[in-house]
């Protein structure tokens, strides 16, 4: 099992947002791949439910990423096989997590820590490629502390153990989500390894996903943020990398038909409680006419017919503004 990462644009895992409903509208507009939201390796190996529901692909999803974190060499090789085992050919690829800066996670020596110890993070890594037989690749930052670039060396590192590709989002771990992205660094482990790199940070449209490209070398590029309430983006992406006319960005009543249909098929899976649906409709109806008002009353929203019930109210609100 390969996988071709040439040219590909990925969504990005993100915990508490790269749902499955959101994996299938991102790539039934362009992405190539998406990743689930970082699955814990411990949690896992508990059996617990929750997180075993996290790597449920969507409906018709053919394969996905799933991003697992875990510091115990051994506890990531044995959960990555059952992963393996449970998706079969669905698993594209299995990447282990060593970029999250969450203090929660850091501080058990999970995520970004294991770039403060690249031996363990090397060995992590190892007993990872030898359990499966997916690819395995690692995501990271440009380092752990801020002015301290430790990522080509550690990507090196990580060549050696065996992983098939490198994803680096250009912040350090201590920067959080401050500051830019510095896409230099993307270039310099391009430079450093001989295996694909995914560039990520700070790419919102077509044009940021180019010159990331051109500025780096890098083989593949993976989107976050601008894709939250936004699944257009890669779209817009995949056309300006194949050198076509991108599509006119959706209207406001694109973006409401596409909110709608996020909470329907959130529902159908997950039943009458979709609080989590929240975010993603104040993210699709961000600038709209009304907004700041339909923001107020999503943050009350629990059930199906609730959100329906202010997508109707948006959708009768823009079509009085045209
Ligand atoms: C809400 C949120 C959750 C995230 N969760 C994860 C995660 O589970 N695993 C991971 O490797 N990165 C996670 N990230 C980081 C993103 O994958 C990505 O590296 C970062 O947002 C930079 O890319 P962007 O500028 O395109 O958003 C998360 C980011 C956000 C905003």
């Amino acid at each position: 099992m390969a996988f071709d990462f040439a040219d590909k644009v990925l969504l990005a895992p993100m915990a508490g947002v790269s749902d499955p409903v959101m994996r299938r509208l991102c790539r039934e507009q362009g992405a190539d791949m998406a990743y689930t939201e970082m699955v814990s390796s411990k949690g896992l190996s508990y059996a617990n439910d929750k997180t075993r529901h996290l790597i449920d692909p969507a409906e018709g999803e053919d394969a996905v990423a799933v991003q697992l974190f875990g510091r115990e060499p051994a506890t990531m090789a044995a959960q990555a096989a059952w992963v393996q085992e449970q998706l079969g050919d669905a698993l594209a690829f299995l990447d282990i997590n060593m970029g999250c800066p969450a203090r929660k996670i850091v501080s058990k020596g999970d995520g970004s820590a294991l770039m403060q110890d690249p031996p363990l993070a090397a060995a992590v890594a190892e007993a990872v490629v030898r359990a499966v037989d997916a690819p395995v690749t690692c995501k990271f930052r440009r380092g752990f502390r801020r002015g301290d670039e430790t990522a080509p060396a550690f990507a090196r590192r990580l060549e050696q153990a065996g992983v098939a590709a490198v994803a680096v989002h250009g912040r350090f771990a201590e920067q959080l989500y401050e500051g830019a992205s510095d896409s230099g660094v993307i270039a310099r482990v391009k430079e450093a390894v001989q295996v694909p790199v995914i560039g990520n940070g700070d790419i919102r449209c077509g044009a940021d996903a180019l010159a990331m490209r051109r500025d780096t070398g890098c083989d593949a590029v993976m989107v976050g943020r601008a894709a939250e309430g936004n699944p257009w983006v890669f779209a817009d992406i995949k056309a300006v990398l194949a050198g076509s006319e991108p599509p006119a960005p959706p209207t406001a009543a694109e973006r409401i038909a596409m909110a709608r249909r996020h909470a329907r098929e959130l529902a159908a899976r997950e039943g009458r409680q979709i609080v989590r649906m929240r975010k993603h409709a104040c993210w699709y109806l961000a600038g709209m006419p009304g907004a700041a008002k339909a923001r107020g009353l999503v943050n009350q929203c629990t059930s199906l017919d609730d959100f329906e019930d202010v997508f109707d109210r948006m959708e009768a609100y823009a079509a009085r503004s045209l």
